[in-house]
């Protein structure tokens, strides 16, 4: 007998129930609900994994409870949302996206996973892949942006880094895919609001990533705290158990959300907590986080008849699984661990990182900033602003040990004299520093803005109706640019924000996210030209609110806009197209692309399709260049996307340097869902547009033809 059965039998009903039992240790606060008295549920073998705790100390005292105090000494998971770093906080992960590096993206997981472990923690819940096309979600900020490819091979990448070849090895973190799914289709961008997606839309934009982390072995997944169509996701039977574990064969653990099970009621699909246990079980969740329902009421379902033990023993047996896999029945401490956080290589990577995430979305010659410049102002809330930073989701993190915008500008230009003013809060409605700050603005030969949003404004339960420049930054914006003087604007925020005249009247616009501990350093890298801006937008950045959801892979209309025509898809008020489209991101210097060409103009189904381009880089600057593959199937039996990201391309030039990038499409980038929705690729003629973003006049194209192969059903 092996040892899972072994336990299994030794185990009573509470025993089992308490391996699915998931609570907080609550160092970090991340639900509104807290769990009490921990330390008595795990001896009394109560409790499988505790969350939201970190330090070897803290974390080895709890291991040890369990160890030596619980009757079978089963070991305890240890989870917590390492999301965008550890203790060396990165960028948030919708910065992170916009490098379209999946090297840098397992990277920065490896090394998250690497101080987390250190500080005993063995499960995160990350990556979270929601795709998203809503900046008023304030959880937009944790995934990898708006496009269902991007977001899968961010997933593998995010995946591989965390868990590395072998779970067993004391450096790796399981990882957990979240939220499993349409989190980011929230109705009316509300946190927790319910999503109606078509089964077609699930299939096409918001399983992707998630298929793609299951084919990566992702250890877990928690399923979103939204309903689609009616069914929470806690208790979805079509996704969790047919989608997940029967046709994509998943294995690993299904852990839920914060009290999510427990929330089964105000859902109004249980009537009590016993239902909300049982209807969680019976769709496949086998961890219970927070609510305390499995524990409590699956021995009243059982006697009530609304579960079956096979069906607990299922769950008991995946959870203690992932404990032999993390190898924690052999080495429970995972001792060994040894990183020392925070080193050199660390910061260096979150440099990196940061300015490899900073998207130059406009300049009108201001930028770089001339290595001479005599007088710097730097102006705005976010500009000395420590403490915001690292954005959300960095519980470990040392805020106090990241360096400021200003800071980094006064290392990077010693011979420069920089002043500084805040002109306005952050989130209050209060100009009377503006005039002050309009002084300084007269007196410099540049200055930098640097407006935004506070960390908390983004995040679980942070979403924005507006999501403008809080408080008086538009006035203090205006004021300063109507001085006249130079000015580049610096955004630091978790979303595309609103900034209104301001896309048409400061000398430059850069979007910086949240960059993390070496935020100042990033940034004046890339103001400064010492490195050469190269991330792209992973998302659609609209003009206005209301064109949100606006996103590249819209399908078409039977009238599609038209400038000449008023009955067309389109606003009275407003262009229909975004401010800066998916891809969009400038470096110092140009680039052009040409001679897109196909080996043939027409293949068989089956065949590949050889695709060349050249990409030409002009003589002042070197440059990093993303080149992004999209295709069109012109006429298929259901509408197809305008535009479908199929691959992208990083290739670094030198000045002058002009080089071809040569790829392949396979079959499989042309299947889509048919009728039924079954994958289909349908014989036809395709599009194939290529660029450096989405913008559609600036694309190349090149068309082919899809022939059914001779004698193929
Ligand atoms: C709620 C969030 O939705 C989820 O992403 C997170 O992992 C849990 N809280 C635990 O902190």
């Amino acid at each position: 007998m092996n040892h899972i059965d072994g336990l299994l039998q030794a185990m009573t009903l509470t025993e089992k129930l308490g391996q699915l039992n998931l609570v907080t240790a609550n160092r970090a606060i991340t639900g509104p609900t807290t769990t009490t008295d921990i330390d008595a549920a795990i001896r009394a073998g109560k409790v499988g994994g505790v969350f939201n705790l970190w330090g070897r100390e803290a974390i080895s005292a709890t291991q040890r409870l369990a160890l030596e105090e619980s009757r079978l000494k089963i070991p305890l998971l240890f989870g917590l949302d390492v999301l965008h770093g550890h203790r060396t906080i990165f960028p948030v992960p919708l910065a992170e996206a916009g490098a379209f590096d999946p090297d840098l993206w397992m990277r920065t997981a490896r090394v998250a996973a690497l101080e987390a472990a250190e500080d005993g923690v063995n499960l995160t819940f990350a990556p979270m892949l929601d795709v998203s096309r809503d900046p008023r979600w304030g959880r937009i900020v944790e995934g990898p942006g708006e496009d269902p490819l991007t977001a899968a091979i961010f997933a593998r990448a995010k995946i591989h880094g965390f868990q590395g070849d072998d779970l067993r090895s004391p450096a790796a973190l399981a990882a957990t895919a979240k939220h499993f799914c349409g989190g980011g289709a929230a109705t009316a961008g509300r946190d927790y609001a319910s999503a109606d997606i078509s089964p077609r839309q699930l299939r096409e934009t918001y399983l992707p990533p998630f298929r793609a982390a299951v084919l990566a072995g992702c250890a877990a997944i928690m399923p979103a705290f939204n309903c689609i169509d009616g069914a929470p996701m806690t208790a979805h039977v079509a996704l969790l158990r047919h989608y997940l574990r029967e046709e994509l064969g998943f294995d690993g653990v299904v852990l839920s959300d914060y009290t999510a099970i427990g929330e089964l009621i105000e859902h109004g699909v249980a009537g009590d907590r016993t239902e909300a246990a049982a209807l969680a079980l019976n769709a496949g969740v086998d961890m219970d986080m927070v609510s305390g329902v499995f524990l409590e009421h699956l021995p009243e379902a059982l006697s009530r008849g609304l579960v079956k033990e096979e069906f607990i023993d299922a769950a008991v047996r995946r959870v203690l699984a992932l404990k032999g896999r993390l190898g924690l029945f052999d080495n429970p401490f995972r001792l060994a661990v040894s990183c020392a956080s925070r080193t050199p290589d660390a910061l260096e990577l979150a440099r990196e990182c940061a300015r490899r995430s900073i998207v130059l979305l406009a300049n009108r010659q201001v930028l770089p900033i001339d290595k001479n410049l005599r007088r710097l102002a730097v102006i705005g809330p976010l500009a000395d602003a420590r403490m915001e930073m690292q954005g959300p989701w960095s519980a470990a993190g040392r805020p106090g040990t990241c360096v400021t915008i200003l800071e980094g500008l006064k290392a990077a230009l010693p011979d420069c004299d920089v002043v500084h003013a805040e002109g306005v809060g952050l989130g209050r409605d209060d100009d009377h520093g503006v005039a002050g700050a309009c002084e300084l603005a007269r007196w410099a030969d540049l200055t930098v803005l640097c407006l935004g949003e506070a960390a908390h404004m983004s995040g679980e339960a942070a979403c924005r109706a507006t999501p403008d420049l809080p408080g008086a930054q538009q006035q203090l914006a205006q004021a300063v640019i109507a001085t006249g003087s130079p000015n580049a604007l610096v955004l630091v925020s978790g979303r595309p924000l609103m900034i209104g005249d301001l896309a048409e009247s400061a000398g430059a616009i850069v979007a910086t996210w949240f960059p993390g501990v070496m935020a100042g350093h990033a940034i004046a890298d890339v103001l400064t030209g010492a490195f050469n801006p190269s991330a792209r937008l992973p998302i659609t950045w609209p003009r206005l609110t209301g064109q949100i959801p606006i996103f590249y892979a819209q399908r078409s209309s039977g009238r599609p806009p038209d400038e000449a025509n008023p009955f067309t898809s389109k606003y009275l008020d407003v262009a229909a197209t975004p401010l800066f489209p998916f891809g969009h991101g400038l470096s110092y210097g140009r680039a052009s692309l040409e001679n897109l060409r196909l080996d043939r103009e027409t293949y068989f189904t089956g065949e590949e399709i050889s695709v060349s381009v050249d990409v030409i880089c002009s003589e002042d600057y070197a440059r990093r260049e993303t080149v992004f593959f999209f295709i069109h199937d012109r006429v298929a039996s259901v509408a197809r996307p305008v535009m479908e990201l199929k691959r992208w391309r990083q290739i670094d030039l030198a000045p002058g340097e002009r080089m071809t990038i040569s790829l392949t499409l396979e079959m499989e980038d042309l299947v889509f869902p048919g009728v039924e929705l079954r994958p289909i690729a349908e014989p036809g003629v395709f599009d194939l547009f290529v660029g450096f973003s989405a913008a559609s006049e600036a694309l190349l194209r090149a068309s082919f033809n899809l022939l059914a192969r001779p004698g193929a059903a």
